[in-house]
């Protein structure tokens, strides 16, 4: 079942930008789906459909198979079922302490004191940020910002959740916690997806890849099937992960082949294939 979907979008900014050029772009239950391209693609502009922030100047958005239809009653019920983190959080996070900021969304969803409180308590544990109530978000460092906004998501219990580039400036270990924090809250049913211009994280944990160059998506599939199309990787101006770019000069260079289905995008892949050829 589809729980997210853009028929046809395109949207133009006020000074005449044309951003979004009729994009298709859909999401089954259960799945984490990556919305990959360079700077400037339309990654950030497609995601402000999903919740309603942006009205698009033609096509239509459906949520959980329902047409977004920008009455109040069909913004708030959009925005019960999808939380997007922003790409950076110093949009986001605005209270003086990050138990205020994490309350504000159940607290707006009417849920009572007390029960704001376990909210609070068990969305920072989720991204291993207790201890951390009383902090002012401003005076924490960009990993940690970064989990606080996707706590205060979090705790207002979306069945989707949009994450808009949340691994960049991040160092390595910043960004294991973040795909560790996505796939358990992947596995407990929530939908993910995230944007990225990382085509080396992209095959870690994405089930489908959307390609969107200068607002069109230019090739849909599985990592496999995407990065197989190297002219469109880097026509898009992207790249092949790096270890698909070392079997790749493997192939053309030393006539070694790795990989009968396409080159391998991740180690694990290529040590397979390196011990099918030993
Ligand atoms: N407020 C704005 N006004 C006019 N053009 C904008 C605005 N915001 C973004 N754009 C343009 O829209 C295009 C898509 O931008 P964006 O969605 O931010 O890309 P991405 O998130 O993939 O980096 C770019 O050409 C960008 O310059
Ligand atoms: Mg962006």
């Amino acid at each position: 079942m589809k729980v997210v979907e853009a028929k046809n979008i395109s949207y133009k900014y006020p000074d005449g930008t044309v951003a979004l050029d009729n994009i298709n772009f859909s999401v089954s239950k259960g799945d984490i789906v990556s919305l990959l391209g360079p700077n400037g693609a339309g990654k950030s502009t497609l995601f402000l459909h999903f919740n309603g922030i942006f009205t698009p100047s033609e096509g239509e958005i459906f949520i959980d198979g329902k047409r977004l239809d920008y009455d109040k009653k069909s913004l708030v019920d959009a925005r019960g079922k999808v939380g997007i983190v922003f790409q950076n959080p110093d949009d986001q996070l605005f209270a003086p302490t990050v138990e205020e900021d994490v309350a504000f969304g159940p607290l707006n969803l009417g849920k009572p004191i007390d029960e704001t409180k376990d909210i609070v308590e068990s969305s920072l544990k989720k991204v291993g940020m207790e201890g951390f109530e009383k902090r002012p978000p401003h005076h924490l460092s960009g990993g940690q910002k970064k989990r606080i906004a996707i706590a205060g998501i979090v705790a207002m219990n979306p069945k989707i959740m949009i994450l808009d580039e949340p691994t960049s400036g991040l160092d390595p270990k910043g960004v294991s916690q973040i795909l560790q924090l996505l796939y358990d809250l992947n596995k407990e049913g929530i939908t993910i997806i995230i944007s990225t211009h990382d085509v080396d994280l992209v095959p870690l944990y994405s089930k489908r890849i959307n390609v969107i160059k200068k607002g069109v998506i230019v090739k849909e599939g599985t990592p496999q099937d995407v990065f197989r199309d190297i002219d469109i990787i880097r026509s898009s101006n992207l790249r092949l992960p790096r270890i698909a770019h070392l079997a790749e000069i493997l192939d053309k260079e030393d006539n070694v082949n790795l990989g009968e289905d396409g080159y391998p995008l991740t180690i694990s892949q290529s040590r397979r294939d390196i011990l099918k050829l030993l």
